[in-house]
């Protein structure tokens, strides 16, 4: 039950696109993330994922794919959101997305999900992790 300072928490890591977790609340996480230029594609079908910006700028892709009338097609539409610092997005469950930063930058984020959340959804890539340290 003490105050948590989100920017010394941030001075307890460096690797990108490494969750480290500060919190827990009920069965929902608060997580740190530091990243740079791309991560993965990836979908979440059960949670919604909030993403606070508390340090530069983020892009978040989404990509769906959209039922078309002829033959059963699919056309896959994808656009982006730019993420300023001081704002936050919620990703719905269900729809696909890429965080992405401009430039080289480095962006410091901070996410609230399940803790049944999986980092890459579905896929598997090398910058996958299973465990959050506790920091
Ligand atoms: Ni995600």
């Amino acid at each position: 039950m003490k105050p948590i300072n989100i920017k010394e928490k941030f001075t307890k890591f460096n690797k990108q696109w490494y969750p480290h977790q500060i919190a827990v609340v009920d069965d929902m996480q608060v997580i740190l993330a530091k990243v740079q230029d791309e991560f993965v594609w990836h979908k979440h079908e059960e949670e919604d994922e909030l993403f606070y910006v508390q340090k530069g700028t983020l892009e978040m892709h989404f990509r769906t794919s959209v039922q078309l009338n002829v033959q059963n097609a699919n056309e896959a539409k994808e656009w982006v959101e730019i993420v300023k610092e001081g704002e936050l997005i919620v990703v719905p469950k269900g729809v696909e997305h890429c965080p992405k930063t401009q430039n080289g930058e480095e962006v410091h984020l901070l996410l609230f999900e399940k803790l049944a959340t999986k980092h890459t959804g579905e896929v598997t890539h090398e910058k996958t992790q299973t465990e959050y340290p506790k920091i």
